[in-house]
C-alpha cells in the first residue's frame, strides 16, 4: 500500500523551487497528486528542469520567474497561477539565501538582501495566499483546511550563528511571523506550519559537506551522523499539507538529524 498522503486535485506554489529544498519540495508535492508553480528567481534552466521531471512523471507544473520580496511580482505570479490553476490550497515560502559576514563587516546591502528575500518574501506570499484562502473558503473534496502555508525556516530560529547575523535575524524573525499569522487565521480553516532544517546536503551549505574533512566537522553537529537530503523534507511538507495534518497549526517541526539537541553536551559540561 502506498501511504503518501493524496493531494489531489490540489494547486501549490512553491517559493525558490528550481533547487535544493525547494526541488525536493515540489518533486514530493507533484508526486502527491498536487499541480504544482515552480517559483525562481535567476535560473530558469534549472526551474525547467524542475518542471520537466514533473511532467515526465506524470505531474502538472509551471515555471514562473519572480524575485519574492517585490509585491508586483509576487502579485503578478499569484495572478498567474489563478489564471492557470483557479486558485491556491498550499504555499511554500521556501525562497531564501545567505550572504556571509563578520557581524562588524556586514554591509547594509548584505542584510536588507537577506531580510527581504527570506523575510519580507515570506510576508508578501502569504498574504496573496491569505487572501485567497479566505475568498474562497474550505472546499471539502479537496481538505479539510481552506488553505495551507507552510514556511521554511531553519535550526537558526533557534541556534544563534556567528558570522550570519543577518540569516538567523530573518530566520527568528519567521519563527514570529508564522505563529502570528497562524493564530490569526486559524479562525478561517488556515493553517500555517513552520520547518527547521538542519543540515540539508543542497548548493547554500556545499563549502560544509564537499570535502570529506568538511563533512566530517560539520557531522560532530549531527547527533544522527548523517546529512540531510531535500527529499527529507518533501516527505514532511508533504504530509504536512495534506489532511493527515489537519490539527498542526502555529508551531515549527524541525528536521535535523539532533542538532538542535546541544551536541556539545553530549560529553561536556
Ligand atoms: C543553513 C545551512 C546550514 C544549516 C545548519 C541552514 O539553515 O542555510 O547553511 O548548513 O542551516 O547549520
Amino acid at each position: 500500500m502506498n501511504s503518501t498522503p493524496s493531494l489531489s486535485g490540489q494547486s501549490a506554489l512553491v517559493t525558490g523551487a528550481d533547487s535544493g529544498i525547494g526541488k525536493g519540495v515540489a518533486l514530493a508535492l507533484a508526486q502527491a497528486g498536487a499541480r504544482v508553480v515552480i517559483n525562481y528567481a535567476h535560473n530558469k534552466d534549472a526551474a525547467d528542469a524542475t518542471v520537466n521531471e514533473i511532467t515526465a512523471a506524470g505531474g502538472e507544473a509551471f515555471a514562473f520567474q519572480a524575485d519574492v520580496s517585490h509585491e508586483a511580482e509576487v502579485q503578478a505570479m499569484f495572478a498567474e497561477m489563478f489564471n492557470q490553476y483557479g486558485t491556491i490550497d498550499i504555499l511554500v515560502n521556501n525562497a531564501g539565501l545567505q550572504k556571509d559576514s563578520k557581524f562588524v563587516d556586514m554591509t547594509l546591502d548584505q542584510w536588507n538582501t537577506v531580510i527581504n528575500i527570506n523575510l519580507t518574501g515570506q510576508f508578501l506570499c502569504s498574504r496573496e495566499a491569505a487572501r485567497e484562502f479566505i475568498r474562497r473558503g474550505v472546499v471539502e473534496v479537496r481538505s479539510r483546511a481552506a488553505g495551507k502555508i507552510i514556511c521554511m525556516s531553519s535550526v537558526h530560529e533557534v541556534i544563534p550563528w556567528a558570522g550570519h547575523v543577518n540569516y538567523a535575524a530573518s530566520k527568528g524573525g519567521i519563527s514570529m511571523f508564522m505563529k502570528s499569522i497562524a493564530q490569526e487565521l486559524a479562525p478561517h480553516k488556515i493553517r500555517v506550519v513552520g520547518i527547521g532544517p538542519g543540515a540539508i546536503q543542497t548548493p547554500i551549505n556545499k563549502a560544509a559537506w564537499d570535502t570529506p574533512e568538511a563533512l566530517d566537522k560539520l557531522l560532530t553537529l549531527i547527533p544522527y551522523n548523517r546529512i540531510g537530503k531535500p527529499e527529507d523534507i518533501g516527505k514532511l511538507v508533504a504530509w504536512l499539507a495534506s489532511d493527515d495534518a489537519d490539527y498542526i497549526t502555529g508551531t515549527t517541526i524541525f528536521m535535523d538529524g539532533g542538532m538542535t539537541l546541544y551536541p556539545g553536551f553530549a560529553d561536556n559540561g
